[in-house]
């Protein structure tokens, strides 16, 4: 299966393709170009354009003194909530420090202590603080900064910008050999080419404008996890979408990337109050405000149904210096006509970060040869039902380097691509009944009638083709795919865990140990596989 598009126009090689230019794109770049490989970095809107400049509260690694790689592992599996792959998890923590320092020496500044030291902060679900941050809260920018910085500094990397990639390109033997994609260029690259590779690596981050509100920019639209889905890879966890407590709630009416308001603004003393203004996390978890995110979200969604409101509060006015300390929240309330230093902030849950996507081993290697997947399109395992906060930048430097150190010792020959038969395109109309029905039916809350009817939803609005190939008609088709497969597996899961809440199912099973594998055949079919982790 693949998007229709026109007859690709040009082309082009190098030896790894790189999708997306986030924390995750822009590290596995810049280590495949270690171990000599020439680069071809696409990337769909402006090369800054993604979820890694927007990243608030930091970066966790154990760094701090008397902190260690296993305290960090005993959080990250506490907010996992049992369905974190434990190998995953210890490479996660055990070489994060390293590939922080290794940040901080490619220019990454962060903000010092007093006495000079690197900050540390805290966030939900940390029993220590080891959260990095930069600017204050603007932690995303600096990093996205410094790695820009190294990449244009190469000459080993091609960068097209407002290059969206389409679809994988396989061999007869079915490795991934290359891509299709569409350029808003100049000259020879403009419109839809084919660019050949010897291995690809999807890092297009999250899929949050698969609901109506969200922290997630515009580009978020999911692309290579359903690139991977229509390639035959499979995916595990999507059901977890993790919903962030506290997003600025300002109105139904606003669609689309809400701002967020950091954990950190909690770990750094902020209270939630309900409408009655009583501190309701306190007696509800042992790290009442900050708890693990999902905990938090669940607890805020109670409070908003009890009080019938469409938001609780956030008090942050207790906090010293909060406009030099989150200078970007800060700006973002005044401009919302909220002064936080003065009065309570209204905040809602709104989807944030993709817990699952495509599954990964190690190294980043999908279920198909040459496809690779790093960032938050992937399911490494270390997030398991819940991600925990300041893990995900995180994870985009550890496996970056993973997978181009695994392609150093595994890159075949280019390999040319055979035609793929059936193309599917929707209509771009159906994205906003198909946000609402998200929302409504498969958000922080679902349950199986919730769901069936949402699928139902989603199986009319798939009768509305489109013949008219463009970025919105290609996004909205691959919304569609992934609010398909989120449902699906909402739906096998038949009990509440981490971010996965049913009101139907309220316990966690011991039985539901398992994570849900889902795959398309190469009929175009369905499988669902329940694994035991
Ligand atoms: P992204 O940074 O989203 O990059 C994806 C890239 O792929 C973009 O360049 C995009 O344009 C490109 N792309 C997408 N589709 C295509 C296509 N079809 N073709 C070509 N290019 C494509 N995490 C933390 O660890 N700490 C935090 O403090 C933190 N705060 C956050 C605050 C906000 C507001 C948000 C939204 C997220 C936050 N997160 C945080 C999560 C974290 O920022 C993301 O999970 C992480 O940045 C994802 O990195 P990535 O490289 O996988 O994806
Ligand atoms: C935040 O700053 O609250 C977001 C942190 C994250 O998503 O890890």
């Amino acid at each position: 299966m693949k998007l229709l598009t026109g007859s690709p126009g040009w082309s082009t090689s190098a030896d790894v393709i790189v999708i997306g230019s986030g924390v995750a794109g822009l590290t596995t770049a810049l280590n495949l170009r270690s171990y000599g490989m020439s680069v071809l970095l696409v990337t769909k809107a402006r090369i800054d354009e993604g979820s890694t400049k927007w990243a608030q509260g930091g970066i966790a690694a154990a760094l701090g003194p008397g902190d260690t790689p296993d305290q960090h592992k005993k959080d990250t599996l506490a907010a996992g909530a049992g369905l974190c792959d434990i190998k995953a998890v210890d490479v996660l923590v055990s070489e994060g420090p390293e590939a922080v320092r290794k940040l901080i020496a490619q220019g990454a500044v962060f903000d010092k202590s007093e006495t000079g030291e690197i900050a540390l902060t805290r966030e939900g679900g940390h029993l220590r603080n080891r959260i990095l941050h930069a600017g204050g809260d603007a932690t995303g920018a600096e990093v996205s900064r410094a790695l820009l910085a190294a990449v244009r500094d190469d000459d080993g990397i091609e960068i097209i910008e407002h290059a969206l990639a389409i679809d994988a390109l396989k061999s007869p033997a079915g490795r991934v050999c290359g891509v299709t994609l569409h350029v808003i260029g100049a000259g020879s690259r403009d419109g839809v080419g084919r660019a050949l590779a010897r291995a690809v690596v999807v890092a297009t981050g999250g899929l949050g404008q698969v609901y109506s509100q969200t922290t997630n920019p515009a580009v978020s639209t999911g692309d290579g996890v359903a690139l991977a889905l229509r390639a035959g890879a499979k995916v595990a966890d999507v059901e977890f979408v993790q919903f962030h407590p506290t997003v600025l709630w300002r109105d139904l009416a606003n669609r689309g990337q809400q701002p967020l308001i950091s954990e950190a603004v909690r770990g750094e003393g902020a209270i939630l109050l309900n409408n009655k203004n009583e501190q309701f996390m306190v007696g509800k978890h042992p790290q009442a405000d900050l708890a693990p995110r999902d905990v938090v979200a669940i607890e805020i969604f109670n409070q908003m149904q009890i009080s019938g409101q469409p938001h609780v509060w956030l008090d942050a006015t207790r906090i010293k210096d909060f406009a030099s300390r989150f200078p970007t929240i800060y700006a973002s309330c005044i401009k919302n006509g909220i002064d936080p230093t003065k009065e309570k902030i209204p905040v809602a849950p709104a989807s944030h970060y993709a817990s699952g996507g495509v599954l990964v081993d190690l190294n980043g290697k999908s279920s198909v040869d040459g496809l690779y997947i790093c960032g938050e399109s992937a399911c490494t395992g270390a997030h398991g039902a819940n991600r925990l906060a300041s893990n995900s930048l995180l994870e985009g430097l550890v496996f970056g380097a993973r997978i181009a150190a695994a392609l150093s010792n595994d890159l075949p020959a280019q390999q040319q691509p055979v035609e793929d038969g059936k193309s599917v395109l929707l209509d771009p109309k159906i994205l906003l009944p198909l946000q609402i029905a998200m929302s409504e039916g498969a958000g922080v809350l679902r349950s199986e009638a919730s769901l069936t009817k949402t699928l139902q939803t989603l199986e009319e609005l798939s009768k509305l083709t489109s013949k008219d190939p463009r970025i919105e008609a290609w996004e909205t088709t691959n919304l569609h795919l992934l609010a398909t497969v989120i449902v699906k597996s909402a739906l096998l899961r038949t009990e509440s865990r981490g971010s996965h809440w049913r009101s139907d199912y309220p316990q966690t099973q011991s039985n539901w140990v398992s994570r849900i594998i889902q795959q398309i055949d190469s009929d175009g079919n369905w499988q669902s596989k329940v694994e035991v982790i």
